[in-house]
């Protein structure tokens, strides 16, 4: 449908007075829902943004996506973002379906269309509705997040602001029928452009020349017998990507069970969190053994979770490097090559042994997708992920939580039917690290903040450095070779991020890492994570919170973690 309107639509500036908490963290501004909703916060960071774009752009027009998770407020911040972008010299916003876009669709839209950038509505793995949160997360050209340089630039103007502007008469527009409509706005020499697309196709295709899907069909329902499967949406925005890639493209229905494929404004409640705690329905359904993989999706898409067989669980870090060790299973690598890896600095150090078996460079970068995007762009890198169950490649600037489970279905289909039997034999070729991550949720008061200005003191003071512990729990002996505040600077740009979390290394090479979430919208959240190296294999089929509970309780003693947060236990174990 195409439809090109004659009346003019007038541009209204509206005062507003400036918000001092805009600044976004770890990936983009969260915040309950209700604080977006009124008092036109949420119209504000639009504006800062949009001054910021234009400053930078030097007013040449920009094209941008715009698409969200379909959380509360997600379609109706779409209609805000409408009319202020026309009010602001936008030449053209691709905006989705319903409002509808998963994060790496968004990634994916904006390079195949050649977009300046897109504006994602989501609070990825934070719980929706009106009572829980909601965000929004602005991505750059190349299709990733933005870096600190704008995202801070867009604080700063979120600080100044005095007014914003929009084109109040640019109403009921059909956001469920796919077409292009133009509009004329008073004061602008050039039209403003909707299209409104479905960007499940977009992001259908560009699958489809990463995977041989004929290869998953035959592994899903082939000659060697039907190989069955459990995805579960929790009722976020990868519903219709699910059905339309298992049912339709891969012809798997009999494969392929779904749940929670319909998306829901408050995700049914669920906290869209693709972990063994809030993806808890999936491990019940995979502990039957009727399934022989399963996934979970996070609430944008990005995330993913990997089950074996009975509920066999694959920690994001041994999934990177299983993925990292097995790429000739996908043709887009065989096509494109591979350069080096990367993982967040939490993450354990099971692709580095990967990376340095196949002479590959690995990267350690700042907790946060944003710092994988110039690594990418230069050809640094192919592959990277996160212990915050992540993982992607260079196909495009997010993480990709389908790409995930096609690539572990590749490599399903070409090494080993059973998810089980690959990480054995992974760990029989690399050693197994053992990893957890401990968090400790929305914490009210100073607390989680002087525990960790207590331990950056240490950091500066090199207190602990040489010092032999004893854990508290099983007697263990360790040695603290290495105490730090993790600081990155990027090797292309040579942009300088300090402050990214406490570093404990032992001379054994087992790590602890402590640091703040930055993703959290109430209170503050401490993430202790634990990562120890063993190469004996008869302790690779060991329980890993076995295997690190002597490492973890020197990690409290260490932080006076009780003391500081009065918890005496985690709210959530990955
Ligand atoms: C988001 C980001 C990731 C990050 C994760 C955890 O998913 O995209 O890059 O690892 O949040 O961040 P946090 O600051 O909460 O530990
Ligand atoms: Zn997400």
């Amino acid at each position: 449908m195409s439809n090109s309107e004659q009346v003019k639509h007038t541009i209204e500036t509206r005062p507003t007075k400036p918000f001092t908490d805009q600044k976004p963290g770890t990936s983009g501004l969260r915040k309950p829902t209700k604080t977006f909703i009124e008092n036109q916060y949420f119209e504000n960071f639009i504006q800062a943004y949009f001054d910021d774009l234009n400053e930078t752009n030097k007013d040449k027009q920009a094209t941008l996506v715009v698409g969200g998770d379909g959380r509360h407020f997600v379609r109706e911040g779409t209609r805000i973002i409408i009319q202020m972008a026309a009010a602001n010299n936008v030449k053209k916003l691709f905006v989705a379906r319903d409002g509808l876009m998963s994060t790496p669709s968004v990634s994916c839209v904006i390079r195949k269309r050649n977009t300046d950038g897109g504006i994602v509505l989501t609070a990825s793995h934070n719980p929706g509705g009106i009572d829980n949160d909601f965000g929004v997360k602005f991505n750059i050209s190349n299709g990733g997040p933005a870096p600190e340089a704008v995202t801070n630039s867009v604080y700063d103007k979120t600080r100044q602001l005095t007014n914003i502007r929009l084109c109040p008469t640019l109403v009921n527009i059909d956001l469920l029928t796919l077409g292009k409509h133009t509009y004329e706005i008073e004061g602008r020499s050039t039209p403003f452009e909707i299209e409104i697309i479905d960007s499940v196709d977009d992001y259908v295709q560009l699958m489809k020349s990463i995977f041989d899907f004929d290869k998953i069909h035959n592994l899903l329902v082939g000659d060697k017998g039907k190989f069955p499967i459990m995805i579960n949406a929790l009722s976020g925005v990868m519903g219709p990507y699910v059905l339309r890639i298992f049912h339709e493209e891969l012809k798997a229905k009999d494969a392929v069970t779904v749940k929670n494929c319909k998306n829901l404004e408050d995700f049914g409640g669920h906290h869209p969190d693709p972990n063994l705690t809030y993806a808890h329905e999936l491990v019940e359904d995979m502990k039957h053994g009727d399934f022989e993989f399963g996934a979970a999706f996070d609430g944008d898409g990005d995330r993913n979770m990997i089950l074996g067989k009975s509920g066999f669980f694959v920690t994001p870090c041994d999934s990177l490097a299983v993925l990292a060790a097995n790429l000739d299973c996908i043709p887009y690598f065989k096509k494109h090559g591979v350069h080096g890896y990367a993982r967040s600095m939490p993450t354990s150090g099971a692709v580095d042994r990967v990376a340095a078996k196949n002479q590959k460079s690995l990267y350690e970068v700042p907790t946060g997708w944003k710092f994988f995007g110039n690594l990418m762009d230069s050809k640094l890198i192919s592959i990277c992920g996160e212990e915050s169950f992540g993982t992607g490649s260079d196909h495009i600037r997010e993480k990709d939580g389908m790409w995930a489970v096609l690539s572990w279905l590749s490599v399903l289909a070409n090494v080993d039917r059973s998810v089980e039997k690959i990480l054995h034999a992974h760990w029989t070729t690399f050693g197994r690290n053992f990893f957890t991550r401990y968090d400790y949720e929305e914490i009210d008061g100073p607390g989680p903040f002087a525990m960790l200005k207590r331990l950056e003191g240490m950091c500066m003071a090199n207190e602990l450095l040489n010092k032999t512990f004893v854990t508290p729990y099983g007697n263990k002996e360790y040695t603290v070779t290495l105490m730090d505040d993790f600081h990155y600077t990027d090797p292309v740009d040579g942009s300088y991020t300090e402050k990214q979390g406490i570093r404990i290394v032992f001379t054994d090479g087992s790590r602890l890492v402590f640091r703040l979430s930055g993703t959290g919208a109430r209170g503050a959240t401490v993430r202790l994570y634990a990562d120890s190296y063993e190469n004996d294999p008869s302790t690779y089929t060991k329980d890993a919170q076995e295997m690190l509970r002597p490492l973890v309780s020197l990690a409290l003693e260490i932080a006076q973690l009780k003391d500081f947060t009065g918890r005496d236990k985690p709210t959530v174990i990955t």
